[in-house]
């Protein structure tokens, strides 16, 4: 279904959708209210009708949302339904735990390759993936249908790596590097800062206990 422009917002929301839908579908969970949804996800039952709304709804009065569908049409809204094959760049903690994590070839995202500018890290196996020189990446990339790239180095050659990986056409960068990186329109870039998550975490318990003082 070819939607609206749906705000940043919405699709912000969908993952937990889909991993909410995919968790009760594999409980065997065929249907299911907004209200009930709502009560797992803490999210207004509202909320819930005017997101699915963006995409022409799903439910049906009185009965609804049925989980596979919703589960399967979200999936799709994501564009889960088509294979996406990526590389790491930066064979460190992050890139490597990153390589080890399975998970994501469950959502179609295939692990093809790992690079690294370490000559000492290179032959070195990453759940079944050899780690590759830097010198071969721009001709794996266009050989190998990659899409995208995780950019796991520091932020001193994150801009010049990520140049590199446009010009061979990559589609997207999933960039942990602490810095912005000035991309083509229409390449995709997500920045990533799981220190970010920590801040609010502190800020949350700051908050909390200047409330029980
Ligand atoms: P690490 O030092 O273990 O790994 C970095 C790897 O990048 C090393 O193997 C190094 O040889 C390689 N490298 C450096 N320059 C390169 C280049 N030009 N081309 C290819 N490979 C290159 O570091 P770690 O812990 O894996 O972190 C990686 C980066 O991610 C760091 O810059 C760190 O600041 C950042 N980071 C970001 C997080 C986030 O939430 N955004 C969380 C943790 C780390």
């Amino acid at each position: 279904m070819e939607a609206k422009e749906i705000s940043q917002a919405v699709i912000g929301r969908l993952p937990r959708y889909f991993r909410y839908l995919g968790e009760l579908k594999d409980e065997g969970v065929e249907r299911i209210s907004s209200q009930e949804l709502s009560g797992l996800m803490k999210v207004t039952a509202s909320q819930i009708r005017q997101d699915f709304n963006n995409f022409g709804g799903f439910g049906q009065q009185g009965y609804g949302y049925n989980v596979e569908y919703l589960y399967r049409e979200i999936g799709k809204i994501l564009g889960l339904d088509k294979q996406h094959n990526f590389v790491i760049i930066g064979a460190g903690n992050l890139g490597r735990a990153l390589g080890n994590y399975l998970n994501f070839e469950r959502r179609g995202f295939i692990f093809k390759g790992m690079f690294d500018a370490n000559p000492e890290l290179v032959g070195k196996d990453v759940r079944g993936v050899k780690v590759m020189p830097m010198e071969q990446l721009e001709s794996f990339i266009r050989e190998n249908d990659i899409d995208i790239a995780v950019l796991t180095i520091p932020k001193t050659s994150a801009v010049e790596v990520a140049d590199k990986l446009v010009a061979n056409g990559i589609r997207a960068i999933w960039n942990f590097a602490h810095v912005d990186l000035n991309v083509p329109e229409g390449i995709q870039v997500e920045n990533v800062h799981l220190s970010d998550s920590l801040m609010k975490l502190s800020y949350n318990i700051n908050r909390y206990s200047s409330d029980i003082k």
